[in-house]
Order: C-alpha cells, then sequence, then structure tokens
C-alpha cells in the first residue's frame, strides 16, 4: 500500500545527494553548487555549497518571467480592519523591489540583520522578501511578545534597523506597538540606526524625528535588483524559546531551506502552481515563516495572509467564509483553531452557509493534534485531516502524510512516517535504540535534510550542546515518543521546560525567571496544565518570602502583570497560586515532573529522594484551589 512512499524514502536516506540535487533542479540557481551536501562541519550539514542563489528572486522574479505575474501572489483578507486585498506577483515584486532600494538608501547590504515587528499585514511580507533580495538576514519577531522580549532579540542580532508597524488589531483591542519598539530600543544596549514604521490609521505613532522613518517615503524609491548570495548564507533567524530564558537564535540559510519548502508544497501539500495555499498562523512562527511566505511563493501558490482569528472575526464561521472567498485548496492552522471554533459552534452548523468545496485538505501542526478535535474536523469538513509534527529548528514538517507522494492510512494521535529526508529513530536515555512501541527520546539521524538549522546565531556552542552532545550522530529534538511496528511516530511530550499553549512554544523557564524577580516571591515553579482550548496554560506557583503580609491576591496580579509586562500577552500566564513550599529532592531540586503529573491527574510515583513527601498532598489541594488537578 505504501509502495511509492517507501521507495522515495529509502532513497532519500540512502542517496541524499540525488535526491536533493534533483529537487534543486526545480529552483534558479546564479551559479550551481560544488557539493550537494557539505559535511566538513559537523554536526551541520551546509546544503549546496559553492552555489550561488536568491531567495525573493525564487518567490517573485522567477514567476514573473516566466509570465505569472498577473497571477495573485497574497489575498490578504483581514476582517479587523474590513479589507481584502489582491496583491499579483508583479505588484509584489515591485513593492519589494522599492523597498529593497529603500532599505539599502539607509545603508543595508548582504549580512546586515533587519528586525521586523509587525502584525500580519502585506507590508510584513514585503520586508522579509526586500531582505532577502538584499541579502540581508531579517528576524520577525511576533507582535504578542513585550518590549524586554524584543529588546534581548535586538541585542543578540544586532538589527541595522527595524520594521515595525504603529499598531496591531487584535479582536478586543488595538495593540500599539510602536511604544514597545521604542521602550526596547530604550532597553537594549544596542541602538539600531533608524525605525522605519508603517502608519496604521487605527491608532497613528509618533514618530522620533532623525531616526524614525515612514514607510510611504522608504518605499518610494528605485526598485533594487537581487544580490546573489552563498547558498549556505542566512537567510533569517528566528527567535524560540530555549531551556533557559535566553531565546534561541534559530538560523536558516538560503539554498537548502527553499529547496526543502518548494519540495514540500507537492509531495506534502499536494499541491500545484496556482492554487490557493491558507497557513491560519502568524508570520512570527515559524510556519507563518515557512507556510505564509516562503512555501507558497517559492512554488508559485496565491498565499491566503489572514488578519483575524478562527472566532470572533466575527464569528465561528471565519475560516469557513475564506475558504469559500478565495478557493482555498489547502488549509493549515494549529489544532488549537479548531478547538477554538467547536467550543463555539459544537455541531459545526455554519460550516453549512458556505461552500467550501474547493478544500482538499486539512494540515495540523504546532502542537498535538487530540483525537477528538481531529475527528471533529473529519466529520465536519469530510477532507483528509493531517497531523504533521515538525519545529521551529526543522523548518518544515519531520513527519508527516505525504498526501501528494501516496495517502498513507491515518492514525489518529501520531503524524504518520518520517518525511523523506528525515531518518527519525527513538532512544533511551542510555542511548540504546528503543523497541517498537517504547518510549525514549525522539532523534534524528545526521545528516539534516535542508532546510534543518545550521547553527543558532552568535552561539555555535549552544548549537552543539544542546541539540547534538547527549547522542552524538543524532539531532535530538526534545520531544519524546516512540516509533509503533508499521513506522508511525507519536509525540508524546516534550523532554525539556516548553510548553504548547495555543501553538506557540514558552518556556516555563523563562517565566520562573520573571516571577522570580518580584521582590516578594522567594521561589516559583511554573508548570503547563490542561485547557480545553489552547491545549496547555502555565500555571505558576510562588513560596513568598518570609514576613511578606501582603495579600496573596495582591502578590498573584502583580506577578501575573510582571509576567505580560517582561514577557508578553503570548505567555498567556493568568493563573499563580502562593503554597508555603515546592516539593523537592533531598539535593534541593524542584520536583516539576511530579507537580506536572499531579496536575495531569495521572498516577506517579513517589519519587525515592523526595525530601517530604506530604508536600505533595498540599500542591494537590493548591491546585484544587486553583480549579485543576483532576484526580
Ligand atoms: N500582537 C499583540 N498581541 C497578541 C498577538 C499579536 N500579534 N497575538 C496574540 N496576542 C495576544 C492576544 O490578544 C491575547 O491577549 P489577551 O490576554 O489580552 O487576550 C494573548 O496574546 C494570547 O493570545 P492567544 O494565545 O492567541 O489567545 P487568544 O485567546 O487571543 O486566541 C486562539 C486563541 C486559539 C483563537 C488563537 O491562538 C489562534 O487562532 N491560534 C491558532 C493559530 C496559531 O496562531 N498557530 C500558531 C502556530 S501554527
Ligand atoms: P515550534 O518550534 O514552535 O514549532 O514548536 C515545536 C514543538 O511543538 C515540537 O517540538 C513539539 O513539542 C510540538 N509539536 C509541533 N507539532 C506537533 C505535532 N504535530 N504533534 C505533537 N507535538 C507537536
Amino acid at each position: 500500500m505504501s509502495g511509492k512512499f517507501d521507495a522515495i524514502y529509502r532513497q532519500s536516506i540512502e542517496h541524499p545527494e540525488v535526491f536533493w540535487a534533483h529537487a534543486a533542479s526545480e529552483l534558479h540557481w546564479f551559479k550551481t553548487w560544488d557539493d550537494v551536501i557539505d559535511g566538513s562541519n559537523p554536526p551541520a550539514a551546509r546544503w549546496f555549497s559553492g552555489a550561488e542563489f536568491n531567495t525573493a528572486f525564487n518567490c517573485l522574479d522567477r514567476h514573473v518571467a516566466a509570465g505569472h505575474g498577473a497571477q495573485n501572489a497574497i489575498i490578504y483578507d483581514s476582517p479587523v480592519t474590513g479589507t481584502v486585498r489582491h496583491i499579483s506577483y508583479s505588484e509584489l515584486l515591485d513593492e519589494v523591489a522599492r523597498f529593497a532600494g529603500g532599505l539599502a538608501k539607509r545603508g543595508v547590504v548582504k549580512g546586515d540583520r533587519v528586525i521586523i515587528y509587525m502584525p500580519m499585514v502585506p507590508e510584513a511580507l514585503v520586508a522579509m522578501l526586500a531582505c532577502a533580495r538584499l541579502g540581508a538576514i531579517h528576524s520577525v519577531v511576533f507582535g504578542g511578545f513585550a518590549a524586554k522580549e524584543l529588546a534581548t532579540r535586538i541585542d543578540d542580532c544586532q538589527p541595522k534597523l527595524i520594521v515595525g508597524a504603529s499598531c496591531g488589531i487584535e479582536v478586543n483591542r488595538v495593540v500599539a506597538y510602536k511604544p514597545m519598539i521604542d521602550e526596547a530600543i530604550s532597553l537594549s544596549k544596542h541602538k539600531p540606526a533608524h525605525c522605519i514604521i508603517l502608519q496604521r490609521d487605527r491608532a497613528r505613532a509618533e514618530m522620533v524625528p532623525g531616526r524614525d522613518l515612514d514607510w510611504k517615503d522608504v518605499i518610494a524609491a528605485e526598485p533594487h535588483d537581487c544580490v546573489p548570495v552563498a547558498a549556505t548564507d542566512p537567510l533569517y533567524i528566528l527567535y524560540t524559546s530555549g531551556t533557559t530564558g535566553a531565546p534561541k537564535g534559530v538560523v536558516r540559510d538560503n539554498g537548502g531551506h527553499a529547496v526543502a519548502l518548494n519540495w514540500s508544497m507537492r509531495n506534502i501539500y499536494n499541491m500545484e502552481r496556482g492554487e490557493v495555499f491558507w497557513a491560519a498562523s502568524d508570520v512570527g512562527w515559524v510556519v507563518g515563516h515557512s507556510y505564509i511566505v516562503y512555501a507558497p511563493l517559492l512554488y508559485g501558490c496565491t498565499t491566503v495572509l489572514f488578519e483575524g482569528k478562527p472566532v470572533g472575526t466575527p464569528d465561528a464561521g471565519a475560516f469557513w467564509r475564506v475558504i469559500e472567498q478565495h478557493k482555498v485548496a489547502t488549509l493549515f492552522t494549529a489544532p488549537t483553531a479548531f478547538r477554538a471554533i467547536k467550543r463555539d459552534d459544537p455541531d459545526g452548523k455554519l460550516i453549512g452557509n458556505y461552500d467550501i468545496s474547493s478544500l482538499r485538505a486539512l494540515f495540523l501542526a504546532g502542537e498535538r493534534s487530540d483525537p477528538a478535535t481531529l475527528e471533529w474536523a473529519e466529520e465536519k469538513l469530510r477532507v483528509p485531516v493531517i497531523d504533521h509534527w515538525w519545529q521551529t529548528e526543522t523548518g518544515w514538517a519531520i513527519a508527516a502524510n505525504c498526501l501528494g507522494i501516496e495517502l498513507l492510512p491515518i492514525k489518529h494521535g501520531s503524524p504518520t512516517r518520517a518525511v523523506p529526508g528525515w531518518d527519525v529513530r527513538v532512544l533511551g536515555d542510555d542511548g540504546h535504540p528503543a523497541k517498537p512501541g517504547e518510549i525514549g527520546n525522539i532523534v534524528c539521524k545526521l545528516p539534516l535534510p535542508p532546510s534543518a538549522f545550521p547553527t543558532l546565531w552568535n552561539a555555535p556552542e549552544r548549537y552543539r550542546k544542546s541539540y547534538f552532545d547527549h547522542f552524538p550522530g543524532y539531532y535530538e529534538t526534545s520531544d519524546a515518543g516512540f516509533i509503533d511496528d508499521d513506522g508511525y511516530v507519536y509525540i508524546m511530550a516534550r523532554t525539556d521546560d516548553i510548553i504548547n499553549v495555543a501553538g506557540h512554544r514558552l518556556s516555563t523557564g523563562g517565566m520562573e525567571e520573571v516571577l522570580a524577580s518580584h521582590p516578594d516571591v522567594a521561589e516559583c515553579a511554573v508548570i503547563g496544565v490542561f485547557d480545553e482550548v489552547k491545549g496547555q496554560l502555565p500555571l505558576g506557583f510562588l513560596v513568598l518570602k518570609s514576613g511578606i503580609t501582603k495579600p496573596h491576591e495582591k502578590v498573584v496580579a502583580e506577578a501575573v502583570k510582571l509576567v505580560r509586562d517582561k514577557i508578553g500577552p503570548v505567555a498567556a500566564f493568568k493563573t499563580a497560586t502562593v503554597v508555603n513550599r515546592l516539593p523537592k529532592t533531598r539535593s534541593g531540586k524542584i520536583l516539576r515532573g511530579t507537580m506536572q503529573k499531579i496536575a495531569d491527574g495521572e498516577a506517579y510515583n513517589m519519587p525515592a529522594t523526595i525530601d517530604d513527601p506530604a508536600i505533595l498532598g498540599e500542591i494537590e489541594g493548591a491546585l484544587k484551589e486553583v480549579g485543576y488537578a483532576h484526580k
């Protein structure tokens, strides 16, 4: 049944050079490569070394030159502003070339970094592609992060410029972005030369004379040509949560990234050039980078840029309206979006109001797809619903049901099998290969396929230590799970401190760092607790310093505000509880895993090294008080 898939998969693992060289031949290279894989600098493989390439050229100029200039490149659908705008490939090329000209006029050259802090507007894509056109490295920061997080990224990647907008528009409020940019720059040591600001009518920004430039003035420049870069040069840096508070700057190269994404459009998503693809995510996340921007444009599709939410813009029928109106062939989103829709429209009644017959498949990723949500989507949409698993580090799916090759049987709870290029294994903590069905560390045998991150920005040692040292010869995904007898992969949990809130990856360690900075807090712990819509929510346990007489509710409210101010609303940190002490081992290590098990209502063995077993009852009580603990 899986003969075709098996043959392609085998070739990708046994002859990766042949496989990926063939995939690369679909793109335009200014100069072809010396080596398909250059393994001279392990653990990273450098793909297409010696080649010269430009990602923006392949996204835009190539299609216009082939006569597809009149086709829609972007459909911007923004229920929060009441706008629908179609942008053709020719128009997008013109805007990108002119904005690149404007950046070049302000001194941006190949290798410079540019931070982009914008909501879901076409200008965000224009800015990303203009950087790519110049060989500058963009770093998009999600709008739900607070000024301090932005400042950390400014200091790490030292951008020449920041491109921002005056505001973002959420369902319930307008978020002024510009004051956050100003505050971030006042906090950071590195000071970007300019901020280019898109003024939106809903909240106009105050400009700093000399430093701030209006988007309109910058884009009024002469168009700039594509600058060829090495295929191995960075295209972007995307910061993601790491195991400590400091975010990791995941670096993506140009050539390998484009080859893998272009390949994925046909083989995973079963798309044809010219069709409409919709990734309902945000450009601030990896899904947005790969499947709102780069993959659809590389492949010559039309991408839908949706500024709104699955519910509340105006109701839980927003997705069906967009599918009908723009004839979407494939929708990609996080399961949390479907849980939100299901909550508001449990019987899927609103679907009947729209003609969604253009839709051929729904892809879900970003967090575990719970079978109930998956079944609901299958029943209501009557198209294959495909869970697939990936990470910021990889930029595309590690495991998926490759619809464009052949549809393998769907097993609920599994993102199906390793995608061609990925040699996925499960190892025990001591490195022994796990048997089928045995839970262990999910790892990928080196070399990693194209698009996988070649390094962390400014942190090559952290790259090696975090991902490659524990299991030599393998990439450690930090996901735990198993592979069954049919080769299906199951992702069960993270092995680090990462939690997944509404498909957003967050570090509990990062939140603990913020909570610990509260003057009344002696120590703290944050765990992820079950939430019906967001999958997980962070919950804080606070131990107060002795002698604090302030009411607990006040400390909790301050702690919640602190996390919102320092990390941002995206952390969705709304609940904390004050406890007398935390469960610890005799050597003083906080037993977060055991606390987690109590919150999840799972059976747990009393840890042999626990300092005082009685504390677990107190934790259970505290969880019940704030409405958690299933036991
Ligand atoms: N700029 C500013 N604030 C933002 C923001 C942005 N770009 N994105 C989110 N926020 C804010 C939200 O307004 C919210 O603030 P609040 O606490 O004042 O309500 C907070 O950050 C948390 O956002 P979120 O977790 O998205 O919750 P939500 O209740 O607004 O929406 C869902 C929940 C499920 C509808 C929404 O998360 C969703 O559509 N998710 C699916 C798609 C997706 O984003 N996937 C990610 C990777 S594939
Ligand atoms: P991010 O880097 O933000 O894309 O988050 C990556 C993490 O999200 C992975 O390491 C997993 O823990 C989780 N994840 C992503 N997709 C899936 C999936 N399909 N099933 C289970 N977990 C997933």
